[in-house]
């Protein structure tokens, strides 16, 4: 059998190391195709590849058609918006994803965000403290309770909604539950997305919600690109020049936000799970979720039921 890992975006060489083991254990081949830039060196890497390792590597029908002896794909990290899951499921492959492994990564980038953001990106300018102010957290999964933790720390007063996950649950976490995504908005000095990209949620972020933040927000992205309808949000900071933006996500509009002097920031690239122990939790797990599945036919964290 042959794991393949494929990430345009590597894994921490320890992270690698420790997925060698877990396969090399099992008694398969790694192979490994690191920072490719066309989508070739992909269609011929999986060619005869038992088993995928990805990170947000594209796997669509293409990749599925040439990729003859594949069985199961893991995505190594939570969303798994990168995979076509029909085709997959059409091609008769297993995807999984490894939920929980990177996000407490993922938190700490928000405060490292955010921090920059209300100390006026480092300028030297005086800027606002977390203490005291409220947190909206959108929504409440694995990565929305690693913030709720953290901000706490700060001594921030936390608020989350999320559609899928009751109130009482969001409670229980010492968060104050909001009924909707609006009251989130109303209720939140800053307000951190961490909603997956589904037809649902996709260009959700606009103008009329954002625009429910009090004087002085901050919005935090640290979850998809697609999730925030790009003109609606740049048309709104233009005209509040209270409102600042930062992402981990660098927008399709980039070039027109940095034109919000001092209100924008967008990492260069996605770098929230990028940590040696996020690389490390995921690959690993990545890698164990394969053995279970081809030795004895595991499917948990399967999402193409
Ligand atoms: C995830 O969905 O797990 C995160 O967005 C991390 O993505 P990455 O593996 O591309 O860094």
């Amino acid at each position: 059998m042959k794991v393949l890992i494929a990430t345009e975006k590597p894994f921490a060489p320890v992270a690698v190391d420790g997925i060698r083991k877990e396969t090399e254990a099992a008694g398969y081949e790694l192979a490994l195709l690191e920072k490719y830039t066309d989508k070739q060196q992909l269609l011929d890497a999986v060619a005869d590849a038992d088993a995928l390792i990805i990170r947000s590597d594209k796997v669509d029908a293409e990749v599925l058609d040439a990729a003859k002896q594949l069985k199961i794909v893991v995505r190594a990290g939570a969303g798994y918006d990168n995979v076509d899951l029909e085709a997959a499921t059409a091609h008769g492959v297993v995807v999984m994803n490894t939920p929980g492994q990177n996000s407490n990564a993922v938190a700490e980038l928000v405060f490292g965000l955010l921090v920059y953001a209300v100390r006026n990106f480092y300028t030297g300018k005086a800027g606002t403290e977390l203490m005291g102010k409220r947190l909206g957290i959108l929504a409440f999964g694995n990565v929305g309770r690693h913030v709720a933790r953290v901000a706490k720390g700060f001594g921030m007063d936390v608020y989350a909604y999320d559609a899928f996950c009751p109130a009482d649950a969001i409670e229980a976490a010492g968060v104050h539950a909001v009924g909707s995504q609006d009251e989130l908005f109303e209720v939140s000095d800053v307000v951190s997305l961490h909603i997956p990209a589904t037809p649902e949620t996709r260009q959700s972020i606009g103008r009329t919600l954002v625009n429910k933040l009090p004087k002085g927000g901050v919005l935090v992205n640290t979850a998809r690109k697609e999730v925030i309808n790009e003109p609606e949000l740049l048309d709104l900071l233009t005209e509040r020049t209270d409102l600042q933006f930062v992402t981990d996500i660098m927008p399709d509009a980039h070039a027109d936000f940095m034109k919000l002097e001092g209100r924008y920031f967008s990492t260069p690239k996605k770098m929230g799970a990028q940590t040696a122990e996020a690389n490390i939790n995921a690959g690993i797990a990545a890698a164990q979720q394969i053995v279970a599945f081809l030795k004895d036919g595991v499917t948990k964290y399967q999402v193409n039921k």
